[in-house]
């Protein structure tokens, strides 16, 4: 595809080639991202961050991205405290907003919202997610993360082995993750989840059409042995219909080190798209894991500033002249090793 001037609302649009071209730009904006170099290519910029749903890492490091390439940030949160409110549509909201800026980024708890908004914008729009839909830039950065926790081991994502487990069929991460693995070859996958959660079946068509191996299973011990990545998701509460139904699954599959050290192998490598529900009646991903070198939770937020830079450099065709308006820092930057 040509990125430059693209809206990047899902995964589907992608070639393998576009992966590896984002993972291949993303790669050089580590020393930005790193604060060992600053980079003023996207001085006068202005990003449009309009997120109508919670959210702390997507929204932050869209942010933090476009102000890492020199850029400035205006944003509103929720829709409480935007005109949405106030029975504004999203055509209009969307040729306001996009008269303000020159790339948005977009979070909304409808399905196909941020499609429909972008066509009606004026500029690229970028999916933060929308419903249960898709995440498209969370599946980059979980595949660049699983590209880079693999190369340690000499091994690339072809013939990768991957356990999902929790929600699947609420989790927009999985759903975008999935549709992304299907670029792949010979993918192994485990789905581990509550039969009334299942992954998507269309999903599940699109992975085997794709020649990948698919397993369906309830039963987490087993799913989750002689993988290279167990990716651990939260309830999703806010899909369901009631907090009483959600409660029937919350707690079912709880990962923590005991379980790790008893049915995975030793380097297996543990993700999660975050936020993990740390509550006690939850607590799908244990923080006595926190010490666990496999642990890469905070490697893919990390990533997610690299990923996001790349699609901005991209997006507005500046991904050559990055280094070009470059120079070295001017302040303390240590203690930020990733
Ligand atoms: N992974 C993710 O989308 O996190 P946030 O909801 O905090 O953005």
């Amino acid at each position: 595809m040509r990125f430059a001037g693209s809206h990047v609302l899902s995964v589907g649009q992608f070639e393998r080639g576009d992966v590896e071209a984002v993972f291949a730009v993303a790669d050089r904006m580590e020393p930005y991202a790193n604060r060992h170099r600053i980079t003023r290519v996207l001085e006068g910029a202005i990003l449009g961050s309009m997120f109508f749903e919670p959210s702390t890492r997507t929204r932050v490091s869209f942010g933090s991205a476009f102000n890492l390439l020199g850029g400035e940030v205006r944003e509103t949160t929720g829709i409480e405290n935007s005109a949405i409110a106030k029975g504004e549509s999203l055509y209009d909201t969307a040729r306001v907003l996009s008269g303000y800026s020159d790339v948005v980024a977009m979070r909304h708890p409808s399905e196909g919202s941020v499609a429909e908004f972008a066509a009606a914008s004026r500029v690229p729009v970028i999916n933060g997610g929308d419903g249960s839909n898709e995440h498209p830039t969370q599946a980059l950065l979980d595949l660049y993360t699983i590209r880079s926790e693999l190369s340690s081991q000499q091994r690339g994502i072809d013939g990768l082995r991957i356990a999902l487990v929790g929600d699947l069929r609420f989790g927009r991460t999985v759903h975008s993750l999935c549709k992304l693995l299907c670029l792949f070859e010979r993918v192994s996958i485990t789905l581990v989840s509550p039969a009334e959660l299942r992954m998507p079946e269309p999903i599940v068509e699109a992975l085997r059409e794709s020649g990948h191996e698919v397993l369906e299973s309830d039963a987490m011990e087993e799913g989750i042995a002689h993988v290279d990545i167990v990716y651990s998701t939260r309830l999703q509460e806010e899909r369901f219909a009631s907090p009483k139904e959600a409660a029937l699954y919350r707690g079912r599959f709880r990962l923590n080190q005991q379980v790790y050290t008893r049915h995975c192998d030793p380097n297996t490598v543990i993700m999660h798209p975050l936020p993990r529900d740390s509550r006690e009646p939850a607590r799908e991903l244990d923080d006595d894991l926190n010490d666990n070198p496999n642990l890469a939770i905070f490697r893919q937020t990390d990533n997610g500033v690299l990923v996001r830079m790349a699609l901005f450099a991209m997006i507005l065709d500046v991904a050559d002249q990055v280094d070009e308006h470059s120079r070295d820092v001017r302040w303390y930057t240590g203690g930020r090793s990733r």
